[in-house]
């Protein structure tokens, strides 16, 4: 049954509407400073996103707390999801409310997923709760293809019936979706979090093989278990969902951003310096915390808090290759190469997971650094200063690259583009500000 503390979503004031992305907005980063200070880490934007979908799942309101409400990713979703038929509260807390009394649409339209590609993990909830479902097809991204063939496959076996047209995902499921054994060729996060949410209403059990182990996939897996869900096999290849034939509300508090938490670590690489990131956790990042510790880095677990630290020596040359998790992380792969840009020696960067993922290494190479790629390959040798520069921002993580490199450059470098931070960092001149760096935000 719901918790009683949950506030009704209609009492509350609809933020998400009208968002306007900042367009051609600027960031001025003036180089040279070391980081001292608290950074407070955000609820993961990742895991968030998949959480405001599955309230499609239920007509119940469900309420998320430590969502990170500031981001225009969280608002786009918003947008789409309140389309389709639910109210969406996001409050300036971090409390966000959603509930999908009616379902009222069943499309999510090219205009709203083209903004956002994660849109096209409503499709396995709204199948699983309303049998219909029209979402736009995704189309490439800055990454590469990105195609969606596993989520579609994997909702086949379920006996949905999909066809591809005008651009349109369009799938039904007149008789509802059964249980399905799905074996992943490839790892794939959001194929394993659609046909998660998908499963939970379906007749019968479902069980996925080689799925996703991410953190964000074990959190939206609890909250779905608060739901009323029957999940076994979290954080592990095997995912096993007995359905069930309704969901309810549920109260959960979003996992804290991995990547965030990441990239201020390779800020604090850089820089050098004293940081203590609140409200973290180390043990999510194994695999990067061991290659920053080889660079030279030291990082603590201090109860909720994670502190970082790194004197005046020079960073060791590491080599990284990206997998899933709990792999080194894709969405880490520029920060650390920018890390690895001053480095003695040199490191050997790897992408493998994403074909199209050095977008950020040809700004890098215009602010000094020495890089050369070849194929999914990038070898970093180190340089013993980057300088100031204007770059341009291709996609989220490289943004934050660009922002990294600013920090330690000589002089002022300039980021154009700048609305892909927005997407996925929140406050981050406020955060990085407030460590000492010289940061501000142009309107144009
Ligand atoms: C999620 O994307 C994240 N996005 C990405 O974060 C992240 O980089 C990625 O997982 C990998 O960790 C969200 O959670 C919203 P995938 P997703 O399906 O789910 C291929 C960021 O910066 N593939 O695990 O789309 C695909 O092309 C973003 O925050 C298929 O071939 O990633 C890729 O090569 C960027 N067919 C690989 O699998 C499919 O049907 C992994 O993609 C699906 C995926």
């Amino acid at each position: 049954m719901i918790e009683p503390q949950i506030e009704t979503a209609q009492t509350i004031e609809l933020i998400s509407a009208d968002v306007k992305s900042s367009g051609l907005d600027k960031m001025r980063v003036v180089g040279g400073a070391r980081l001292k200070g608290d950074i407070p880490i955000s609820g993961a934007k990742n895991a968030a996103l998949k959480h405001m979908c599955a309230a499609l799942l239920t007509d119940e309101p469900v309420q998320f707390t430590n969502m990170p409400n500031a981001l225009v990713d969280v608002r786009t979703l918003a947008q789409v999801l309140n389309h389709l038929g639910m109210t969406v509260a996001l409050r300036s807390d971090g409390v966000a409310i959603l509930r999908a009394k009616e379902i009222t649409s069943h499309i999510a339209p090219y205009d709203l997923v083209r903004k956002m590609r994660a849109s096209v993990i409503v499709l396995g909830p709204l199948l699983a709760r309303h049998g219909q479902a029209e979402v736009s097809l995704p189309g490439g991204c800055a990454l590469g293809g990105r195609p969606v063939d596993l989520h579609i496959q994997g909702l086949k076996a379920m006996g949905a019936e999909i066809e591809i047209e005008g651009g349109y995902i369009k799938a039904s499921a007149p008789k509802g979706l059964h249980g399905a054994e799905i074996s992943f060729p490839k790892v794939s996060v959001g194929a394993t979090e659609n046909l998660m949410m998908a499963a939970t209403l379906a007749k019968g059990d479902t069980i996925l093989k080689n799925a996703a182990r991410e953190p964000e996939i074990i959190d939206q897996g609890e909250a779905l278990i608060k739901m009323g869900a029957k999940i076994e096999g979290l954080g592990t290849p095997e995912i096993r969902i007995q359905g069930v034939t309704s969901l309810n509300g549920a109260v959960h508090s979003v996992v804290p951003d991995r990547i965030e938490t990441g990239t201020y670590m390779c800020a604090v690489g850089l820089c050098g310096g004293d940081v203590r990131l609140k409200n973290t956790r180390m043990d999510f990042l194994t695999a990067l915390i061991g290659r920053l510790e080889e660079a030279g880095i030291e990082i603590t677990q201090d109860g909720n808090d994670v502190c970082v630290h790194r004197n005046g020596s020079k960073l060791k040359g590491v080599d990284i290759m990206t997998e899933p998790y709990p792999g080194f992380p894709t969405d880490l792969q520029a920060q650390f190469m920018t890390m690895m840009t001053l480095c003695e020696g040199a490191g050997m960067i790897t992408e493998t997971i994403f074909e199209n993922r050095f977008m950020h290494v040809p700004e890098l190479v215009r602010m000094g650094a020495d890089i050369t790629v070849q194929g999914q390959s990038a070898l970093v040798r180190g340089v013993p200063k980057l300088h100031g520069a204007e770059v341009m921002a291709t996609d989220l993580r490289a943004s934050v690259s660009l922002i990294l490199a600013g920090l330690v450059a000589d002089g002022e470098t300039t980021i154009n583009r700048i609305y892909h931070l927005d997407r996925g960092y929140e406050n981050i001149v406020d955060k990085l500000g407030q460590v000492g760096a010289e940061i501000e935000r142009i309107s144009e």
